[in-house]
C-alpha cells in the first residue's frame, strides 16, 4: 500500500530530508514509500495539503511553521507541548499528533561532542522553534544558558547588547546557531557577532547542514573555536521521527 511521508515549510529546497529518506526506503525496499518537499507559503495551506493527499502518513515541520503548527494538531506529545514547538507529526485516521525530535537529537549529538565540563555555559542564537527545542536539551543538561535575538524582550540580550551586557561571548564556552543565518540559498549572511571574541575555548554548533560550513562556522573555526554543523542532529532526528511515523 502506498504510504506518503514528506516535510513541509516556507522553503524546502535547502532540505537534506528528502534525500535521506529516498535512500531510507530504497535500501529497505520500501518501493511504495514515498517522501516530498511540501512548501506551504503560509500554515493553513496544511488543510488543502492534507485533503489532497489523503496517503499521507507522516510529516516534518521546518522553518518557520515548528510553533504556528501547534493550532492544527489534534493531540501533542507532552515532551512536545512543553517545548512549545513541533518538528513531526504523526497521521491516523486523519488526526493529527505532534511530536519533538530536535531537542532529544540535538541533545545526544551534544554529548558525543562537547565535553560539558563544571562551569559550561551556553548562548542561543535565536529564539524560533529549534531554539525552544536547544533550550529543553540545555536544561536536560544542566547547561545555563542565553537567548539572542534581534528584538528586545524576545530573548535575553540583543545582538547589540551582547558585549554592553559584561562580556557574555567570552563567559560562554559553547555557541549554538539556530537561526537561519547562512542557509542556503543566503549562504553569505552570518550571525553578527564579534568573532574577534572567539577563541580555543569555544565550542560552536551551527544547526544549519547545507551549507555544511558556513560562513559563521568558518569565521568561529579561524579563530580557534572547535565546530560542529546540524548534519549529524538532521539524521538521528530523522531516524526519530521514522521511528514515530511506525508506532
Ligand atoms: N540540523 C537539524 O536537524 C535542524 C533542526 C531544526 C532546525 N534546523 C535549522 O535551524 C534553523 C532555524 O529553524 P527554526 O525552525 O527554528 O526556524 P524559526 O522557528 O523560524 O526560528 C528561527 C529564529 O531565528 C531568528 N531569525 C529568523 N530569521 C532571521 C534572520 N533573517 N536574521 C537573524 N535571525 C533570524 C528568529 O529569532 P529572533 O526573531 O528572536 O531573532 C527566529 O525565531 C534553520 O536553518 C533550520 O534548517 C536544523
Amino acid at each position: 500500500m502506498e504510504k506518503k511521508f514528506g516535510l513541509i515549510g516556507a522553503t524546502v529546497s535547502h532540505s537534506f530530508s528528502k534525500t535521506y529518506f529516498d535512500e531510507k526506503f530504497f535500501r529497505e525496499g520500501l518501493r511504495d514509500y514515498h517522501y516530498d518537499l511540501y512548501e506551504l507559503k503560509e500554515i493553513k495551506d496544511l488543510k488543502t495539503l492534507l485533503e489532497e493527499n489523503p496517503e499521507l502518513c507522516g510529516l516534518n515541520v521546518t522553518i518557520p511553521y515548528k510553533e504556528q503548527v501547534i493550532k492544527f494538531l489534534a493531540d501533542i506529545d507532552p515532551a512536545a507541548r512543553k517545548i512549545g514547538a513541533v518538528n513531526v507529526i504523526s497521521i491516523k485516521g486523519g488526526q493529527l499528533k505532534g511530536y519533538n525530535t530536535d531537542s532529544d537529537a540535538f541533545r545526544e549529538t551534544l554529548e558525543r561532542w562537547f565535553p560539558n565540563e563544571p562551569g559550561s555555559n551556553a548562548l542561543i542564537l535565536g529564539t524560533g522553534g529549534s531554539s525552544k527545542a536547544v533550550q529543553e536539551a540545555l536544561k536536560k543538561l544542566n547547561i545555563p544558558f542565553k537567548t539572542v535575538s534581534r528584538e528586545e524582550g524576545r530573548g535575553d540580550v540583543t545582538y547589540a547588547q551582547l558585549e554592553k551586557k559584561g562580556g557574555v561571548l567570552a563567559d560562554v564556552n559553547l555557541i549554538i546557531n539556530t537561526t537561519p543565518m547562512g542557509m542556503s540559498p543566503n549562504t553569505s549572511t552570518y550571525p553578527p557577532i564579534d568573532f574577534d571574541l572567539i577563541d580555543t575555548h569555544h565550542f560552536i554548533y551551527d544547526l544549519i547542514y547545507n551549507p555544511a560550513r558556513t560562513v559563521f562556522l568558518q569565521k568561529a573555526e579561524m579563530h580557534g573555536a572547535t565546530i560542529k554543523n546540524g548534519l549529524e542532529m538532521l539524521h538521528v532526528q530523522a531516524e526519530k521521527s521514522w521511528a514515530l511515523w511506525n508506532n
